[in-house]
């Protein structure tokens, strides 16, 4: 099943988690909907970072980038 996610984070959301033996880490939630550890950030929102702004991607499941040609505003 393929679906669409629409998101503008270039980053993770940290949490602190308590592990087994008590330690507290951070652990990177991932915001971009690009990671393959899901819901875990593996690093892969790096792709996003030089993004242009009001310019819409697309990312293939090879992780490829492409730009979408899309109709934001009603042309009268
Ligand atoms: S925030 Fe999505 S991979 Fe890092």
């Amino acid at each position: 099943m393929a679906r669409v996610i629409i998101s503008s984070a270039h980053a993770s959301h940290k949490l602190q988690v308590v592990d087994d033996e008590g330690n507290i880490r951070l652990r990177g939630i991932c915001m971009c909907g690009l990671s393959s550890n899901l819901p875990f950030c593996n690093g892969s929102h790096r792709k996003t970072e030089d993004e242009e702004e009001g310019v819409l991607y697309t990312y293939n499941e090879s992780g490829e980038r492409e730009e979408c040609s899309v109709q934001t505003e009603l042309q009268e």
